[in-house]
């Protein structure tokens, strides 16, 4: 039996959530984690209105330019994921009349979507399907079953999400009792972050260098994130924006289809929402190196301080804020940084998209491997990843040439799942992505208009 919608914000009230009625921002900062009112708190910015950031010490980087990391695990659920599992469910219902209760909703997903998906659609009074591979970290399970998620595994890590996407397609996409968030596919996951977050990347640097952003860095999972850099290109026309991959996944490399470590990201694929003209370069990223760096902020401070290397006080607001993918980004912005030789007046904005609480099993599986670091070890690691970052594994992709390799490899995947030449080929005009984005003042009226005056 269909219910009312429970609803939430715009597109511009997530960008902007000074928008939203103070009494609206702070019941949701305040409610219980399952109260409907958190859909309201799905945006960059923490209780007191500052977007949620860090600039990553340069103690560690080595580089003189500012690299601000767009904290994601105080999102509601515990990861920016949460943003486009939302936008894309909001945008069923009031584009195209969907109700609580008529379908049950789809996640396909290599962990932190799927959470999203599970907590949205409690929140939203939707029973929800997570299709994931069955051996992603322990937590990741955990949390999809304490939001009520069921869960409809396939084989393998992170680097066979494909396979989930045959599952989604096979089994979901044209049965009717299904609603499928299809992260790699629809634009929602586009609007979301090249609305929100690149607004709010934009925003975090402004007090920062010389207020603008010379680069965007983000290593994609389907890709969704990347699209802020569209937004701080439609800003700083020079700005550049890299995509980084594990070296044992180099997909948009080399076309390599490898195993990795890095939950999140390097799906084997082009996702069909990546926006191919604006990835400028891709650099690869060892995979153990982003597991050790998180293992080196948790628990490796005692050690950099005896060696001179940081001071305690300056790794200790690092701690709980990131996984493997949020370091590896890290490292990807260090390379950056050294690629286009910055100075302290640039700055380099990046995203942890979700914290350390969903990895202590990956943190045990190291130690079981290599035995649990000592004070020079943790020191070796603190030079060779972070502070010895090098400019190996890096490829520009601004030719011609590297795009339609690229888009070749899109098209090869995506018209197997029904998307025609013609889509495809769209996806190479800036038009194409402009009109989606253009989509936003039209859909944030319809979520206006179905929803009772705030107050
Ligand atoms: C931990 C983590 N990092 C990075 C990403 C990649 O983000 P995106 O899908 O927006 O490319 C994901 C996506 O699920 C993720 O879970």
């Amino acid at each position: 039996m269909p219910q009312p919608i429970i609803t939430g914000p715009t597109y511009a009230e997530m960008r902007d959530p000074s928008l939203l009625p103070a009494s609206v921002r702070h019941a949701a900062h305040h409610a219980d984690e399952m109260d409907p009112r958190n859909l309201w708190r799905i945006n960059w910015h923490l209780a007191d209105g500052q977007i949620n950031h860090l600039c990553f010490p340069p103690a560690l980087t080595g580089v003189a330019c500012n690299i601000i990391v767009l904290l994601g695990r105080h999102f509601p659920s515990g990861s920016h994921k949460v943003g486009p599992a939302y936008v894309t469910l909001a945008e069923a219902e009031v584009l195209h009349g969907l109700r609580p209760g008529d379908k049950r909703v789809i996640g396909p997903s290599t962990g932190n979507f799927g959470i999203g998906t599970a907590y949205i659609s409690h929140l939203k009074g939707y029973e929800a399907i997570v299709v994931m591979p069955d051996n992603m970290s322990r937590e990741r399970y955990e949390r999809i079953q304490r939001y009520g998620g069921a869960l409809d595994l396939t084989p393998g890590t992170e680097s066979d999400v494909i396979l989930t996407l045959e599952r989604t397609h096979s089994e979901y996409v044209s049965n009717p009792d299904y609603i499928v968030l299809a992260q790699f596919e629809l634009l929602p996951n586009y609007r979301f972050h090249r609305h929100v977050t690149g607004g709010s990347a934009l925003s975090v640097a402004a007090p920062y260098g010389n207020g603008q952003v010379a680069a965007f860095v983000s290593a994609p999972g389907s890709a969704g994130t990347l699209a802020a850099g569209d937004e701080i290109k439609a800003k700083f026309g020079d700005a550049t924006v890299v995509a980084l991959e594990p070296w044992e996944c180099s997909t948009l490399y080399d076309g390599g289809q490898g195993q990795h470590r890095i939950e999140g990201i390097g799906d084997k694929m082009v996702t069909l929402i990546h926006n191919l003209l604006n990835t400028d370069f891709v650099m690869l990223i060892r995979d153990d190196e982003t597991v050790r760096g998180v293992k080196l902020i948790e628990e490796g401070a005692a050690a950099l301080a005896a060696r001179g290397i940081a001071d305690e006080a300056t790794i200790a607001p690092l701690q709980g804020n990131f996984g493997m993918s949020g370091i590896c980004n890290v490292i990807g912005a260090i390379k950056t940084a050294k690629l286009l030789g910055l100075g302290p007046d640039d700055n380099i904005v990046t995203v942890a998209t979700d914290g350390f609480d969903r990895y202590p099993s990956v943190m045990d599986e190291l130690v079981a491997r290599e035995g649990a670091p000592d004070d020079e070890r943790y020191a070796a690691w603190a030079e060779s990843i972070f502070l010895g970052a090098d400019l190996s594994g890096v490829l520009d992709t601004r030719s011609g040439a590297e795009k339609e390799r690229l888009q070749s490899m899109k098209e090869a995947l995506w018209t197997r799942f029904g998307y025609s030449e013609a889509y495809l080929d769209g996806m190479m005009t800036p038009d194409f992505w402009e009109a989606e984005y253009a989509k936003i003042p039209q859909i944030d009226e319809a979520i206006r208009a179905l929803r009772e005056p705030l107050s």
